[in-house]
């Protein structure tokens, strides 16, 4: 049989519905709308739409791309994590959101083995999630908003008074988390607070669960000081001091920046005039950091950035 007219035969085997359905777990990750699925099988019947232009409409859709860079960013992580390379200088598109950053940041240092406590996981992006649970670690999520996430044990709890033993985590994760803790959180069904200084008592509390030689990777969002109400606003030096007051150390640090060209890492930043959402549709830029405690060395300092990212950076291949 000829393999182009084999192929294409193939293409047909299975039914329309199991075509649509496996369509959207494929492209969009989720099952369909019971009416999505009803349109398309009506149209597929009646001729007015074909399985190509199907699946054209699906990979071309908002969510799709959505998907695709949330994608990008665990592929990355994940794959520079199995060669033990810890990713910066990294570089993503323009109008994306900080993920595409933070995301493979993490991912690239998370511990081969152990167990990882996820803080904030219950608004966290799928993708991310999914990276972590196929990642071999044992895998813990806190936050105080509910979510049901099979393989992963779940923590209903405040970061700031962790329902956990002194010395019993090796990595904390904290993606986009931090700068929520002690603000108003009502848009995660949450109460209003307005304590931004308990961060340092979440860090604190952090530096109780790990065990030693354990570490937090940190990210948060940078730009000129200020309470924005749902979160807090900060340029590094800020962030900095904010881990050194918990008595943490910085191991690693690297600021990103959103500018025309995309995300681009951003060794000397400039917080002045530069606020959320103004580059894009979330955060203008970004800090990531890796932090210990009990360790008497790189205490954090205001221009531990500059210092750690020239010393940390010699040997990495990705820089430009
Ligand atoms: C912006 S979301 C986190 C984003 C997520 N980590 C990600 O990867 O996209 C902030 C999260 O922090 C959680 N949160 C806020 N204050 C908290 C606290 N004191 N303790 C635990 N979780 C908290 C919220 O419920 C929410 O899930």
């Amino acid at each position: 049989m000829d393999s182009l007219v084999r192929a294409g035969l193939g293409a047909y085997e299975t039914p329309d519905r199991d075509f649509v359905e496996q369509a959207f777990r494929d492209v969009l990750r989720r099952p369909p709308e019971d009416e999505a699925l009803e349109r398309a099988l009506a149209k597929l019947a009646n001729g007015t739409l074909s399985r190509a232009t199907f699946l054209h409409e699906l990979t071309t859709a908002p969510e799709a791309a959505r998907i695709r860079e949330l994608d990008d960013a665990v592929a990355l992580g994940l794959a520079a994590r199995a060669r033990g390379e810890r990713l910066a200088w990294l570089r993503a598109p323009a109008g994306t959101d900080e993920r595409v950053v933070e995301i493979p940041w993490v991912l690239s240092r998370l511990v081969s083995a152990g167990r990882v406590l996820e803080v904030g996981y219950a608004f966290a992006e799928a993708p991310y999630l999914v990276a972590l649970l196929r990642s071999g670690v044992e895998l813990v999520g806190v936050d105080l908003a509910e979510r049901d996430v099979e393989g992963m044990e779940r923590l209903v709890g405040d970061v700031r008074a962790l329902p956990l033993p002194d010395r019993s985590i090796d990595q904390a994760l904290l993606v986009s988390t931090l700068e929520h803790v002690g603000a108003d959180n009502t848009g995660y069904g949450l109460a209003a607070e307005s304590d931004p200084a308990s961060r340092a008592g979440a860090l604190r509390e952090l530096a109780r669960v790990l065990r030693p030689g354990g570490t937090l990777l940190v990210t948060v969002p940078l730009g000129e000081p200020g309470d924005q109400g749902w979160f807090r606003l900060d340029d590094v030096r800020g962030w900095t001091r904010l881990f050194a007051s918990a008595g943490l150390f910085v191991e690693e640090q690297e600021a990103y920046e959103l500018g025309a060209e995309g995300w681009a890492a951003a060794p000397v930043f400039h917080a002045d005039g530069v606020g959320y959402g103004d580059r894009g549709p979330a955060a203008s830029a970004v800090l990531c950091t890796e932090l210990s405690a009990g360790r008497l060395r790189r205490l954090a300092t205001p221009d531990g950035l500059s210092r750690t990212v020239r010393r940390r950076l010699r040997p990495f291949r990705h820089r430009p």
